[in-house]
């Protein structure tokens, strides 16, 4: 029996990759995805390279793993970001991995392995391979009443901070009709909710069969037709690539849920123009007044980095107010890292750690509280969940599931729940969830 054990890092991308790259050993060669290490003949470490600690987590997991399998003959793989980015690097730095390769290369995963099986040695594949990795997948398959589909891939925007551009390669958008038959196929396996995942999701621009182009507000329109699907989501937007179509899409299709994440990064214009982000504290404002005037209900959520190059505590000021301006219902946040071959890395006057650290620390108390009121807002509301699974806690006797917000609620019921929408009463509003009774 060929045991396969992944271990993902990073964004829903690579979520998707994983949940791909699995299919594919196990229709290819058999494997069988486990979930301890222990008794793994493949391990696959899905990596993520967006920020300095996320590479070292990667050595440190190696490490452990390691430790784990001792004495037992095991193929060590890295793939994903960290992968692409730093190829060689991985052999040098982790001598018992055998096999490096990058986001866009997995499809070739049962060659390389049964090269490796056959001459031994070390494979590096991170070079752009001549053939689409969709092209070469089995179908998908879904677990559960929430799907992925990826329909975007790459990015060309350069933010001068972000190693994206570098791991993922260009922008390049799926054709029409390969996102609709993978959509129609996930609803088919019983997914209630597809989300559209891309690294600049509404910078879509694909074409269908006729070659008529379409933009992400577009394609949502084609995918709300399928039978079978309840909710979309897409993630993630740039503020940059926003149009007033996907804005009436919200309006117009039924099944769009009323969320957006929209990342901001900096209320300082000074600092957007050194992140190269292409548009100004004003434009963004613009577009969320614009999207609650649409849909008054609307969740807005962020990514903000403090501690940019040069920013100042003028400059912070004007984070912490474009944040409450806004009232954020859900916001990432971090401190500036400094990435390999990335513009940011190379500028003067960077931020001391601690400056950084305190500046986190103030605008994440601020995020999480005005989270936290959000979801205090929403006692006492019926709100449609859709049942993801049996919660994490509780015994057992809870189920977990979203609002269309996107909110977590958890509420008492049993795992015959999953995949269905029930109306639930919002008992109590919690840090980073709800909690609730079905009506
Ligand atoms: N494509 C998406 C998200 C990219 S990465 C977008 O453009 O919005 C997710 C988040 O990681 C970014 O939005 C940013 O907030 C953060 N990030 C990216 N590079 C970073 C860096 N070098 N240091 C700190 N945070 C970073
Ligand atoms: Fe990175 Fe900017 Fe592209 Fe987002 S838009 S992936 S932050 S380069
Ligand atoms: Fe990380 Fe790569 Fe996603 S760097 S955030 S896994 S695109």
């Amino acid at each position: 029996m060929n045991n396969l054990f992944i271990k993902n890092f990073g964004c829903q991308m690579n979520v998707y990759d994983a949940s791909r790259m699995a299919a594919l050993l196990q229709d290819a060669l058999g494997y069988r995805q486990v979930e301890e290490p222990a008794s793994a003949d493949l391990i696959i470490l899905n990596t993520c390279h967006i920020r300095e600690k996320a590479a070292e987590k990667l050595f440190s997991e190696l490490g452990r793993l390691r430790k784990n399998v001792a004495g037992r003959p095991v193929i060590f793989a890295v793939g994903g970001c960290v992968g692409q980015a730093e190829g060689e690097l991985i052999f040098r730095r982790a001598p018992f991995v055998s096999l490096v390769f990058g986001p866009q290369n997995y499809h070739h995963l049962p060659d390389m392995l049964r090269r490796l099986e056959r001459e031994g040695g070390r494979i590096l594949a991170n070079e752009e391979p001549p053939d689409s990795k969709f092209d070469a997948l089995p179908a998908v398959t879904t677990g559960g009443p929430v799907a992925s589909v990826v329909v975007q891939e790459g990015c060309n925007r350069f933010c001068t901070y972000c190693v994206v551009p570098f791991t993922r390669g260009r922008e390049w958008s799926r054709p029409v009709e390969a996102i609709l038959a993978e959509a129609a196929s996930l609803l088919r396996q019983g997914a209630r909710e597809i989300q559209l995942l891309g690294q600049n999701v509404n910078a879509y621009q694909g074409i269908d069969r006729e070659g008529i182009p379409h933009d992400l507000a577009l394609l949502i329109q084609r995918v709300a037709l399928l039978p079978g699907l309840e909710r979309i989501r897409f993630v993630t937007s740039h503020p940059a690539d926003m149009n007033d179509d996907l804005v009436a899409a919200f309006r117009d299709v039924e099944q769009l849920c009323p969320y957006l994440h929209l990342p901001i990064q900096s209320g300082s214009d000074r600092v957007l123009a050194c992140m190269e982000r292409g548009h100004s504290v004003a434009d963004y404002l613009g577009w969320i007044e614009r999207l609650r005037a649409t849909v008054p209900d609307i969740a807005l959520a962020s990514d903000f980095i403090v501690g940019f190059p040069g920013e100042t505590e003028d400059d912070f000021a004007q984070t912490l107010a474009l944040a409450e301006r806004v009232a954020f219902d859900h916001a990432y946040s971090f401190v500036f890292s400094p990435r390999p071959g990335t513009l940011a890395a190379t500028m003067p006057d960077p931020v001391p750690p601690e400056v950084g650290a305190r500046r986190l620390a103030v605008l994440q108390e601020r995020l999480n509280a005005m989270q936290l009121a959000g979801n205090i807002a929403r006692v006492g509301r019926l709100e449609p969940v859709l049942v993801e699974g049996v919660a994490k806690r509780g015994d057992g006797g809870e189920v977990t599931g979203k609002t269309p917000q996107g909110r977590t609620v958890n509420f008492p019921g049993d795992p015959s729940l999953v995949g269905r929408i029930l109306e639930v009463r919002i008992t109590e509003g919690l840090p980073n969830s709800l909690r609730g009774k079905s009506a």
